[in-house]
């Protein structure tokens, strides 16, 4: 089976093509992604007009990229089409639902709407796929999951009880964590996105140089805030006024150990109380070295036998293969109604409904 999947809920236009075997064996055919990361460079972050413009300026283009470069001929070897329904910016996913839809309707396929947070879930798969299509045999080795969802745009931890079946049990109140990687970013006149030019600078700093507040860190919910913590980083700038190159390394390092600290510290506790098996994460923030070595020490020291799944860079960031696949399986539950309960992917618009 074929999927052509479609992401246009932020500011990347992606458009994959995905193959499932019989033998439940999957490939990625194509990837297309096109980043509009220079022309929001500007803003300091993503500005939504600008985006739809860009994805509907664009999104036609990397279909025929993404169609050339799995080798299809024509879009009537496709038998499937998933697109991203939300969450996301309305204006930038009606351009991704519009193209869906026309396709659909010209080629008469089938189309399934994807939520972008299970499409992040599902990304952690898509380096081998054969375990992900191999549920039964997984399963229990697998379930429950505690998913750490961190992007510039969200910072969720989302239990999985069952595949298809999830809660959110943790979500931040204000901003993203990667928002305020960027927005510190900003303070700092350093560019965008802030969070690997952060995490660079940040190699060179001193983290306990000047602490700043880790909001909610003691709080007994899972739920996170940055916006007191971009804060306290901007009274910090103001109240240093001449800042030198050691100075703003020495704020990145403090800045990105509060910011990080707190996310391993909230998974940790989440992942303690619902008795996970596993810990995956993903979205852009997830190439964050100090994340990912603090969530794979936690779960080795803390959390023994907690298994946490590194996320391969490939999928973590926004694109189309993730929501692809999330289609795939949404589509065969509907389809074949399998023994364990996918949800519909009517049902699926908004993962908050099930919080
Ligand atoms: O998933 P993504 O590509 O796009 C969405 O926001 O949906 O994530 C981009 C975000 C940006 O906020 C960026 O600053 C952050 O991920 N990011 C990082 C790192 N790399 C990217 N944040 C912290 N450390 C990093 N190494
Ligand atoms: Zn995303």
């Amino acid at each position: 089976m074929k999927i052509l999947g479609i992401e246009t809920s932020c500011d990347d236009t992606a458009v994959a093509i995905l193959e499932i075997l019989p033998s439940r064996k999957g490939r990625v055919l194509s990837n297309v992604v096109s980043s509009q990361v220079k022309l929001h460079a500007h803003y300091g972050g993503v500005f939504p007009a600008l985006a739809a413009r860009e994805h509907a300026k664009n999104i036609d283009k990397v279909f025929k990229l993404a169609l050339k470069e799995s080798g299809l001929k024509s879009l009537d070897e496709i038998d499937l089409i998933a697109v991203t329904r939300g969450p996301g910016l309305i204006v930038s996913l009606l351009i991704g639902v519009a193209f869906a839809r026309t396709l659909a309707w010209k080629y008469q396929k089938p189309l399934i709407g994807v939520n972008h947070l299970e499409g992040h879930i599902c990304s952690n798969w898509l380096k081998s796929i054969r375990v992900l299509t191999n549920f039964k045999t997984q399963r229990s080795k697998v379930l429950p999951a505690l998913n750490l969802i961190v992007s510039g745009g969200h910072t969720e931890l989302v239990l999985m009880k069952e595949y298809g079946q999830y809660k959110i049990v943790g979500e931040t109140l204000d901003d993203a964590a990667g928002e305020a990687f960027d927005k510190v970013a900003r303070l700092l006149n350093l560019g965008y996105p802030g969070g690997p030019i952060i995490s660079r600078l940040a190699k060179e700093g001193n983290a306990e140089k000047y602490p700043l507040p880790q909001p909610m860190a003691n709080s007994k919910n899972f739920n996170f805030s940055y916006s007191g913590l971009k804060t306290a980083v901007l009274y910090l700038l103001r109240d240093l006024k001449k800042i030198t190159p050691q100075m703003k390394a020495d704020i990145a390092a403090s800045f990105q150990k509060a910011a990080i600290e707190v996310l391993v510290k909230k998974t940790a506790n989440a992942a303690h109380q619902f008795k996970v098996k596993t810990i995956f994460l993903s979205g852009g923030v997830s190439a964050n070295k100090l994340l990912r070595e603090g969530l794979a020490q936690a779960a080795k020291q803390e959390l023994k036998g907690v298994k946490f799944f590194k996320p391969s860079l490939d999928y973590t960031t926004d694109n189309a293969a993730m929501i692809a696949l999330a289609g795939f399986f949404n589509y065969r539950a509907q389809k074949e109604k399998t023994d364990f309960s996918w949800k519909s992917a009517e049902a699926d618009a908004n993962l908050k409904l099930s919080s």
